[in-house]
């Protein structure tokens, strides 16, 4: 079957092309490098041409107010070029709580985009996955100097992108679910104490100080970013993962 991967080039939708195309399948890698842009539609047509799953792994160039607009225009040019296609399977790569957290723009984008999946016209599947190991850094960096890293307790489960890539071919190979499907990583950490780990496994000399009102993750409140009860949880732990890495 022709699986069309939207965002194929990126973190995960490069390993779902790569796991797709493994096991046999025709994966499509489509984003603005291949010629497919879902904003402007520009090669749209064609990559969804005889496709019968199209997998969303796009990203918004911004996490501010502007990725309402990414998600809105996208999800809209998707569904109406799937429908066009005769696709019979939409995914949407999503965020575990992201309907919980209506302080953060790109949260409220992400669950504009699952409303707009689940209104339209194709049968759907949304994984939602906690936030990924490979994105830790980018986290403590936007809260940094030379000395300090702040940082929220925010309980956080995060898990391997190589993880999240499996979820989604799993569920991207399977009968829509027409529903959520939660992956989580295997251990639950606060997200200070996930950066004084980060910090001491590099060897960063640097101190962790507990802020509540520091970064993305202070709008956070509560567990909500927790895979909760009913989440598959991955086998990848942080720890083991960074080493390797290191
Ligand atoms: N970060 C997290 O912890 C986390 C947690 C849960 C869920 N997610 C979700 O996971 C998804 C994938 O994230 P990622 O980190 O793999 O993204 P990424 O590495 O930033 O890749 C983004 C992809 O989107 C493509 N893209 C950007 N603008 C596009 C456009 N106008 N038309 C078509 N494709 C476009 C890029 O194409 P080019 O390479 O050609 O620019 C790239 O392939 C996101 O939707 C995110 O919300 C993230």
């Amino acid at each position: 079957m022709k699986f069309t991967v939207i965002g194929g080039t990126g973190l995960i939708g490069s390993q779902v092309v790569a796991k797709l195309a493994a096991a046999g399948h025709e994966a499509v890698a489509a984003s603005p490098s291949t010629g497919v842009d879902v904003i402007t539609g520009e090669g749209l047509d064609k990559a969804l041409e005889g496709a019968g799953v199209v997998v969303n792994l796009s990203n918004s160039p911004t996490f501010d107010d502007k990725s309402l607009d990414f998600f809105r225009t996208s999800m809209g040019n998707l569904l109406a070029a799937g429908e066009r296609a005769g696709v019979g399977h939409q995914v949407v790569l999503s965020i575990v709580g992201v309907d919980q957290v209506p302080g953060l723009d790109y949260y409220r984008a992400k669950v504009l985009q699952e409303e707009l999946l689940r209104q339209g016209p194709t049968p759907y599947s949304i994984v939602r996955a906690t936030q990924f190991f490979e994105f830790v850094d980018a986290v403590l960096s936007w809260t940094s100097d030379e000395r300090t890293v702040r940082l929220p307790a925010t309980p956080v489960q995060p898990m391997a992108a190589a993880d999240v890539a499996a979820a989604v071919h799993e569920v991207a190979t399977g009968a829509p679910l027409g529903g959520i499907r939660n992956v989580a990583g295997p251990d639950v950490f606060t997200l200070d104490d996930l950066g004084r780990l980060t910090l001491e496994l590099k060897g960063d000399g640097r101190e962790v100080v507990t802020d509540g009102t520091a970064g993305m993750f202070a709008a956070v409140d509560g567990d909500v970013l927790i895979g909760g009860p009913d989440a598959r949880l991955s086998p990848t732990h942080y720890r083991d993962w960074l080493q390797r890495k290191l």
